[in-house]
């Protein structure tokens, strides 16, 4: 099957300036990624000190990457990262923000009605060529869409946690999304210098299709009492090349957000549902907050919230 293309009213656009609305852990990477590469880079949160978080959050994943690049030359990482966090603005104004974008990308929580909220706003005050992006990993991005009279010009652009090491983005596009808007994000991603795979508007898109009904799987090995999470991680790294195990990169990922994403494909009944069948020990963790890295415990206990194990 081949994907439909609708005409577009505008050719394609040169993007030089990014708004990123959120600036948690994916909204900090994306900026910081664009950044890098020379965009001009607008983030947007509700306050101050959202904005402030995700500002750390880059600065600390900057210093990384400025070892790595400038190796024992604490003068040229300082600069590296100045020059980088020049091209950052940071903004609580959505309306202000979204003056010069040429695009903007969502990565703010995962409520459908609440994106859609979002985009009808900024559907009416960003200019006519900006391209609209969500970073959704659960929701349809044609239901997103929908919210605006823009669905030509509108997309995913999937990124990956850490953004800043991820190499990959999966580039999604709708029945309504044009030829022109898919090769302006496709150019995008290779100017951030990731590697940019499409596909089309199904649930989970191709990596967590495949990843998370694996991490399901792995938790029903333990709920079973088959292996332990610990084996069933060594397993998967040295027999099978993870860099992680499944229930280190649910830590990872949170196992809150893998609930969700289960939950969500389960109620849109779009995929079998064997692969999507709840867990009771992951229900039960979550209900118990022990939600992975980001709160102290999850498989395994981090030592201060985030913390390493
Ligand atoms: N910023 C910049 N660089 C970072 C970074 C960050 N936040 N986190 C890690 N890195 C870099 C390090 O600098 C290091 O670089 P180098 O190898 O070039 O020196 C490299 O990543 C490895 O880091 P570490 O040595 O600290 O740790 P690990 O070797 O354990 O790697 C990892 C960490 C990169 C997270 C690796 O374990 C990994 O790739 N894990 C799998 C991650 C994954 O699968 N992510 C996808 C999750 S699914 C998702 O995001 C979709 C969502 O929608 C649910």
């Amino acid at each position: 099957a081949s994907f439909s293309t609708s005409s577009s009213a505008c050719a394609p656009v040169p993007v030089k300036n990014i708004t990123v609305f959120g600036s948690g852990l994916m909204g900090a990477g994306i900026v910081q990624v664009a950044a890098q590469n020379n965009f001009n880079v607008t983030m947007v949160d509700l306050n101050p000190q959202a904005l402030q978080k995700g500002q750390d959050i880059i600065t600390s994943s900057l210093k990384r990457v400025a070892k790595k690049q400038f190796p024992e030359d604490a003068q040229k990482q300082a600069e590296f990262i100045e020059k980088t966090m020049t091209r950052v603005k940071t903004s609580t104004d959505s309306e202000e923000a979204s003056k010069d974008a040429d695009l903007i990308i969502e990565a703010i929580v995962e409520n459908l009605k609440t994106k859609q909220q979002l985009f009808a706003m900024l559907d009416k005050v960003a200019p006519e060529h900006t391209l609209f992006c969500s970073n959704t990993s659960s929701l349809p991005i044609g239901e997103i869409a929908k919210a605006t009279k823009r669905v030509d010009r509108f997309g995913g652009l999937h990124f990956f946690n850490p953004v800043p090491q991820m190499k990959l983005v999966e580039v999604i596009r709708t029945e309504a999304t044009s030829q022109d808007s898919f090769d302006s994000l496709l150019d995008v991603c290779t100017r951030m210098k990731k590697t940019p795979v499409s596909c089309k508007d199904t649930p989970g898109f191709i990596v967590n299709r495949l990843l998370v009904p694996y991490m399901m799987e792995s938790l029903r090995i333990v709920e079973r009492g088959e292996a332990t999470p610990q084996d069933v991680d060594t397993a998967m790294k040295l027999g099978a090349g993870f860099p992680m195990g499944p229930f280190e990169l649910a830590d990872f990922v949170g196992l809150d957000t893998m609930k969700f994403i289960v939950d969500g494909w389960r109620k849109e009944g779009k995929i079998d549902d064997n692969l999507v069948a709840p867990v009771q020990l992951l229900d039960d963790l979550v209900a118990q907050g022990n939600l992975g890295r980001k709160s102290g415990q999850g498989f395994y206990p981090y030592s201060g919230v985030g913390g390493k194990k």
